[in-house]
């Protein structure tokens, strides 16, 4: 099931970025995919696990960029991306512990993404194009 539609609102224009969202919504909707009927708890851990793993790959590539531009409000963006690392580690435990992983989780992960590439990401767009 695809709760992720990419669309144009979400182009930062930067290739690599881009590439890299677009596959983050691929991968909710992979997460997503995992709850439907006759779907395993291990097909939702590894959805997990795939997508926990590289959103910390796209945080660092993104960082680096930020790094590199000299982004003056790049402390302020790895705290985000640093609390949704540790949101999602919660939703790896609470798995890991028995607990069900639920589209709950999906629809916060992708609310989370939408709202950052759309104000924090896209003010890294902004400060590249002063
Ligand atoms: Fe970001
Ligand atoms: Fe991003």
């Amino acid at each position: 099931m695809s709760i992720a539609i990419w669309s144009s609102r979400f182009e930062t224009g930067i290739e690599t970025i881009d590439a890299q969202h677009m596959s983050l919504f691929s991968a909710i909707n992979g997460l997503a995919d995992s709850f439907r009927a006759g779907s395993s708890q291990a097909q939702a851990r590894e959805s997990l696990a795939f997508l926990a793993r590289y959103t910390v790959e796209h945080f660092r590539d993104e960082e680096r960029f930020m790094r590199e531009a000299r982004y003056p409000y790049l402390a302020a963006h790895c705290s985000d991306h640093a609390d949704l690392a540790s949101r999602l580690r919660d939703f790896q435990d609470k798995e890991a512990s028995g607990k069900v992983v639920t589209m709950d989780m999906a629809i916060f992960l992708l609310d989370w993404l939408k709202q950052h590439i759309c104000d924090a990401d896209m003010r890294f767009v902004a400060y590249l194009k002063e």
